[in-house]
């Protein structure tokens, strides 16, 4: 065995795991799709500086989680962490706010960050994510929650819990956070020390220590929700009787903090228990400030993204489609090139013909190329020894009964099994 082996942190997908991961594919296009999302894909690497403009310079993302790396004419190039502010950036970059509103977008693809592997945690992950740019009213936050909500159950995901607030505007966040900023000052015997350290550049996070004292702490501190502007309360309230009349349930957490700087007015995430520590399967919300922010004009947006990786594993064993095989063509003549020939001939006749065909192609045994076809779950096998004299086996039924070459699709066709 090499010695080589995959990154830290990152991962292969085999044949095995694909099929989970197309099934879930398949669900995201058609939930999306019938939505009206149409899917975008953007390149694997940005400007540094979208992300550090975007995402945020204080966010633990920007700060320590990025791959970034000089692009060999001295521009700093990352890693893409998350999809939203390449998203944001294409739609700029493309005109969009041209073409009707919103511009309803999605994506699957991976995305980088520099943490510590664990379980649920990668440093390449796969995320599906949703975009609906140029909206701003709650219909939209409640469509894309449902959405989410939607993907989630389609794809099998147990014991999920949403959490939902909202963090109003970016003013009423400002003077928010200086009320917030002022607490813990006063506060900061009863708050760790990292806490302290970070109460200037993003006071938020004390809402998501771990440690008992900061949470403790924590209790009394003033709430964003209670300090909503008019406009952005009701906003909010329109948003929860939305996924109340639809029947979503949710609970309200007014310290639901996200990595994220982009985020205005509504924020959730989705958690599963079975999930352990990296419990949250995706999670989105309102960025109304983001495309301004990257030099567009103000526009609104909302959005989320899941991870594939933890909605699989929240989903556990799923049923997958089984890969039927149509035809096996099998080689008894082992030395003669005319066998190998149409047995060729055959298996790419059958393909083109729509049926699903493999050719022995590891040089076994006849005895061997029987069983491997029956692994494989042939329903038919073509045995050619004389190239002009085909034995077609019948796997179900047992038989075999000798036909001309060019009998051997319209036969099989004939017998297709109503799927
Ligand atoms: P996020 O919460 O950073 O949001 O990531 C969304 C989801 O991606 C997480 O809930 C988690 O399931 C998955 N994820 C994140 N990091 C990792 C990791 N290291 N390993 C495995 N899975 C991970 C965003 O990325 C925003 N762009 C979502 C958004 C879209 N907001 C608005 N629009």
């Amino acid at each position: 065995m090499s010695s080589l082996q995959a990154p830290r942190g990152t991962f292969d997908v085999l044949p095995a795991d694909a099929a989970q991961r197309t099934v879930l594919e398949q669900h995201a296009r058609r939930i999306l799709g019938a939505a009206g999302y149409g899917r975008i894909e953007t390149p694997t690497y940005e400007a540094t500086e979208l992300f550090a403009r975007g995402v945020g310079e204080a966010t633990d993302i920007v700060q320590k989680e990025m791959y970034s790396f000089d692009d060999g004419g001295g521009r700093s190039m990352t890693l893409r962490p998350e999809g939203t502010a390449p998203v944001c950036r294409a739609y700029l970059e493309h005109g969009m706010h041209k073409l009707p509103q919103p511009v309803k977008l999605w994506y699957l693809s991976s995305f980088f960050r520099a943490e510590a592997p664990q379980k649920g945690r990668f440093r390449q992950f796969w995320q599906v994510g949703a975009e609906a740019i140029g909206a701003a009213g709650p219909e939209t936050d409640a469509e894309l929650i449902i959405l989410l909500a939607d993907v989630l159950r389609a794809v099998g995901v147990k014991d999920t819990h949403l959490r939902l607030s909202s963090l109003g505007t970016a003013e009423t966040r400002r003077e928010y956070r200086e009320e917030l900023a002022a607490y813990l000052h006063a506060h900061e015997d009863g708050l760790s020390p990292e806490v302290i350290s970070r109460i200037d550049l993003n006071p938020m996070r004390a809402f998501d220590a771990d440690d008992r004292r900061t949470k403790e702490t924590m209790r009394n501190a003033p709430i964003l929700l209670d300090r909503l502007a008019p406009e952005d309360a009701e906003h909010f309230e329109r948003v929860k009787v939305l996924l109340d009349e639809a029947g979503v349930s949710y609970e309200l957490d007014p310290t639901l903090v996200r990595g994220l700087d982009y985020y205005a007015r509504t924020l959730w995430e989705f958690t599963s228990s079975s999930l352990g520590a990296q419990s949250a399967l995706g999670g989105g919300g309102r960025y109304d400030g983001l495309i301004e922010q990257l030099g567009g004009p103000p526009t609104p947006g909302v959005g989320w993204a899941a991870g594939i990786e933890r909605m699989l594993l929240a989903a556990g064993e799923q049923p997958v489609p089984v890969n039927v095989v149509d035809l096996f063509v099998a080689i008894a003549a082992r030395d003669s090139t005319e066998a190998h020939q149409a047995g060729f001939k055959l298996a790419n006749a059958a393909r083109q013909a729509g049926l699903s065909a493999q050719l022995e192609l590891a040089g076994r045994g006849l005895k061997g190329q029987l069983k491997h076809a029956d692994r494989l779950g042939a329903r038919y096998v073509a045995i050619i020894g004389d190239p002009m004299q085909i034995s077609l086996k019948d796997m179900e039924a047992g038989d075999q009964t000798e036909i001309a070459p060019e009998a051997v699709i319209p036969t099989i066709l004939r017998g297709s099994r109503v799927a």
